[in-house]
């Protein structure tokens, strides 16, 4: 592809991969606020940003076969848990951004467990396995099955977490 295209496509991905996360908060306010048909309405636009999102994203990546998605996003999570997250707590230190150390370290954590995720999953690809996978809603720390202990990363109480469907 020609490269200011791809630069335009990446760009477009991400205006519409933030839409989609913005709109879906704009939802949860409007239900918190009693207006269920204005939520509706979040949700509905965020899921068509969502398919936006995703052409755009066909036309930057092609999605290989899981036994590789998995490897890939092992190897993903290393980075941004070994790299990119320890570069950007650093600089947040240096600037005094006390709230964003504080996300950026838990982030950090919760995705070397999901690079540990993976390397398990990889393992026991073809193996017959029922796990349910309980998040932290406050940090994202997911759980094989229901927490019996407080969320490790955050602290959040184990009541808070709720299983992904
Ligand atoms: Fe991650
Ligand atoms: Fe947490």
């Amino acid at each position: 592809m020609n490269e200011r295209t791809r630069k335009n496509v990446n760009e477009a991905f991400i205006g519409e991969a933030k839409a989609y996360q913005r709109l879906l908060m704009y939802a949860r306010k409007a239900e918190s606020e009693e207006l269920p048909q204005i939520a509706k309405l979040f949700r509905a636009v965020a899921e068509s940003e969502g398919i936006h999102a995703r052409r755009h994203f066909a036309l930057l990546e092609k999605v290989s076969d899981t036994q590789t998605n998995l490897e890939n996003a092992f190897q993903s999570e290393n980075l941004v848990n070994g790299v990119y997250y320890p570069k950007m707590l650093k600089e947040a230190e240096e600037d005094g951004e006390k709230t964003a150390m504080v996300v950026f370290s838990q982030a950090r954590d919760v995705e070397s467990v999901h690079a540990k995720l993976y390397e398990n999953a990889l393992k026991h690809m073809m193996e017959e396995r029922d796990i349910d996978y309980y998040i932290c809603p406050v940090c994202g720390y997911l759980n094989e099955g229901i927490p019996e202990e407080n969320c490790p990363v955050c602290g959040a109480p184990k009541e808070k977490f709720y299983k992904v469907e």
